[in-house]
């Protein structure tokens, strides 16, 4: 079956590519093959994977029925970290989980709650940090900002942290330009699956690219401008911006993310002044299966606040 095209690379260089310089693959392939392109890495059970980054691509995607993909087998290589209960190696609806008693009303085992525990560890504890030390970074490099956010956020209490428009909009922006997951779940399809004109064979991962979706020059002009009042200039669909994937995986912790990312970001900087060591750009590195800042990057505190608010 013909599929998008893609490069003619042995496999193995084009997983080590992934695996070692994860953005200037999905650009470098994006610019020579167009969108959508296919990959062979030639490892998992999921070889073929063809990467989506056109909002109506995505969109139908999301629209499709989901029991015709599977997810969780798109996950397999996560298995010997999550273990083999996690709710990412699942496929069918979350509620399912949610509601999980047996006939005689017992909940998860001991070993389905430790796997389960692990995940939310997995997904919850490593991207919000990172999503964190990002904010932090753009907040401190990008001349304007750091006056800008201050200029909010003085007079105000936490309760009112959840809704100020110029730091939601910093916290967007900074799941934009360097989304902590790269890519969304990719949808495994379990029988040969016809999709804007092409039909995929059984085993292909459909996978919504996040990064290259966000750096879209039609829709975020100079994409790699870190530049918050986009988010206050106009709305952009689910299928524009989604830094937490969507429909049915959409994350779990998405909007516990976004609070505790303005919550956090918002008491620090009410309570200290920082200062990055270094004002080089910051090029972001592969860290198991997220996109984050170099393990160097350091800031240091110049001076501390009185803060008014109980924090
Ligand atoms: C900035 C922080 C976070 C980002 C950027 C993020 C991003 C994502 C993305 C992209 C996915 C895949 C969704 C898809 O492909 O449709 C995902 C799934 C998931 N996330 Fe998050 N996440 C964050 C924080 C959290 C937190 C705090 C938790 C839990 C406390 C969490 C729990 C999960 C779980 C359980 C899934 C799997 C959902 C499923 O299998 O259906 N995440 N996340």
């Amino acid at each position: 079956m013909k599929l998008p095209p893609g490069s003619a690379r042995l496999p193995l260089l084009e997983l080590m590519d992934w695996i070692n310089r994860p953005l200037a693959f999905l650009e470098d392939t994006a610019a020579r093959y167009g969108d959508p392109f296919t990959a062979r890495f030639g490892i998992w059970e999921v070889d073929t994977l063809v990467f989506f980054s056109n909002p109506k691509a995505i969109q139908e995607l999301y629209a499709t029925d989901s029991r015709q993909f599977s997810i969780g087998q798109a996950n397999t290589m996560l298995q010997p970290l999550l273990g083999d209960h996690s709710v990412l190696l699942l496929d069918g609806e979350l509620n399912m989980l949610m509601a999980a008693v047996d006939e005689t009303g017992a909940g998860m085992s001991d070993q389905e709650l430790r796997d389960e525990l692990i995940t939310l560890l997995v997904a919850g504890h490593e991207t919000t940090a990172t999503a964190l030390t990002w904010a932090l970074y753009w907040v401190h490099h990008t001349p304007g900002v750091h006056a800008k956010l201050l200029s909010e956020l003085i007079g105000t209490n936490p309760a009112q942290w959840g809704s100020l428009p110029y730091l939601t909009a910093v916290s967007q922006e900074t799941l934009r330009l360097y989304p902590v997951a790269l890519i969304g779940f990719g949808r495994v399809v379990k029988e040969p699956f016809t999709f804007q004109g092409y039909t995929y064979p059984t085993d292909t991962a459909l996978i919504p690219c996040i990064y290259l979706t966000h750096h879209r020059p039609e829709i975020y002009p100079q994409s790699k401008q870190f530049r918050p009042e986009r988010f206050l200039e106009r709305q952009f669909t689910p299928y524009e911006y989604m830094p937490f994937g969507g429909a049915n995986r959409r994350c779990l912790g998405m909007a516990f993310a976004l609070y505790e990312l303005k919550l956090v970001l918002a008491a620090i900087l009410l309570r200290v002044d920082l200062e990055l060591c270094t004002q080089a750009d910051l090029q972001p590195v592969r860290r198991s299966v997220t996109l984050s800042p170099p393990a160097d990057f350091q800031m240091v505190v110049r001076t501390r606040r009185q803060v008014e608010a109980p924090v």
